[in-house]
């Protein structure tokens, strides 16, 4: 039903092959199906969104890993498109997943093929998020778990999630391209089971973001979908996903793709504006989103595609400007994100003020993690709380309350 193939020269390898690049030119490898073996319909979609109602597009057999990932919410931004001039603009909140991030669609997927493909453990490089979700879901499996972390570097919940879910956590004096780098060797030397986006299986669940997308609005896709990008999984598994879905005839077209990235890692979004055919390598990547502080994408050839076969684009946003957005999301929308989730948003509210978003645009930002994956940026932003004596009148005092006008409005 599926195989492997390599996207640069074609290659061709079994479905139950261990391996994660070309063995001939080291290119990408994709899940390719044979779709025309795939009778899937709107009809058979019916029901609730979750990563395993789509199982027919999942290269899975076994009973899967799972602790009910995706079916996120999608909420209007009322308040945030008034403010830019749009009607339609989404957020997609991947933090309502299981370990608070997008990643856990990926890890259902993954490290129920990794017991598939008879691996007895399992391992990744990450900024936080992958870590948090692999330590959930070797918990789950009972597979031991070995992460590879930044030092310094990983915002707290996500190094707190790794350590209670029993990971083998290890602090790498490094960034994260050489924590990728190394535990590519790792793997392959220890016969461990990779579980980094460059996995092509790890990737197949994340497609599911796409799928929900397209369901919740009926089939009728919007015009853009804006994401955060590091590692270039997540823009590069939902294109993928999409475009089956048009292969399918349950879509009938793809959504701009539009790939946010931080000022100070920007590789892809530099490619994009300059026309480049492949990316440069920020050899000192630095940002206050830390989840997406990477300078060597792994999936950089992917995601250019992506972006420029969907006829998106993609930008860059400064730190100030993606906590301006991660405020004025959690203040005005009341939805929670961190700083990396954020920069969906803050590249909406840039490309709006450029022209390049219209306003009759129907646009979903995907929102990629929750907002108590990093409490210490947000702690360091907001105004401290106010302390007070126990007593009615002094907390009437701090708050400027005048008894007979009541409370300011907000
Ligand atoms: N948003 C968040 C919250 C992330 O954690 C990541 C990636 C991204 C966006 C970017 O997604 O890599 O598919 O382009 N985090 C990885 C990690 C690198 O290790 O948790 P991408």
């Amino acid at each position: 039903m599926y195989h492997l193939e390599c996207i640069k020269c074609g290659a061709r390898y079994k479905a139950d092959e261990v391996i994660y690049t070309c063995r001939k030119c080291d290119g990408l490898l994709d899940v390719v199906y044979d779709y025309s073996q795939i009778h899937l319909t709107r009809e058979d979609l019916k029901g609730p969104l979750s990563v395993w109602k789509y199982k027919a597009l999942l290269p899975i057999s076994r009973e899967p890993i799972t602790l009910k990932e995706g079916g996120t919410p999608i909420y209007h931004m009322k308040r945030i498109g008034e403010r830019i001039g749009m009607k339609e603009a989404y957020a997609k909140h991947e933090g309502m997943n299981p370990s608070g991030s997008f990643k856990d669609r990926g890890m259902t997927v993954g490290v129920t093929k990794a017991l598939e493909l008879g691996m007895k453990s399992v391992a990744c490089a990450s900024t936080g998020n992958t870590s948090a979700s692999l330590a959930v879901y070797g918990a789950r499996a009972g597979i031991p778990v070995i992460v590879l972390l930044p030092q310094g570097k990983v915002a707290l919940g996500k190094v707190a999630q790794a350590l209670i879910h029993g990971a083998r956590v290890i602090s790498i004096k490094g960034n994260f391209d050489d924590a990728l780098r190394l535990v590519r060797e790792l793997c392959i030397e220890n016969n461990i089971y990779l579980l980094n986006s460059i996995n092509p299986y790890r990737l197949e669940g994340q497609k599911t973001i796409g799928f929900e997308i397209a369901d919740f609005f009926g089939w009728e896709v919007p015009d853009r979908i804006i994401l955060p990008v590091g590692n270039a999984g997540n823009i590069t598994a939902i294109f993928k996903g999409l475009n089956e879905l048009k292969t399918l005839g349950i879509i009938d077209r793809i959504p701009m793709m539009t790939g946010i990235q931080a000022e100070g890692s920007a590789p892809i979004a530099k490619a994009i504006k300059s026309g480049a055919a492949a990316i440069t390598v920020e050899e000192h990547p630095e940002t206050v989103a830390t989840a997406i502080r990477i300078g060597d994408p792994v999936n950089a050839v992917k995601a250019l595609n992506a972006i420029r076969m969907s006829g998106g684009t993609a930008e860059t946003v400064t730190d100030d400007e993606i906590l301006a957005a991660q405020k004025l999301l959690a203040n005005t929308e009341g939805i929670g994100v961190e700083p990396a989730s954020a920069a969906s948003v803050a590249g909406l509210i840039k490309l709006r003020k450029m022209g390049v978003v219209g306003k009759d645009e129907r646009v979903v930002c995907v929102v990629t993690g929750h907002l108590l994956k990093d409490p210490e940026t947000v702690i360091k932003m907001c105004d401290k709380p106010i302390e007070v004596e126990a007593n009615e009148k002094a907390i009437e005092r701090v708050l400027g309350i005048n008894r007979m006008a009541g409370i300011k409005a907000r």
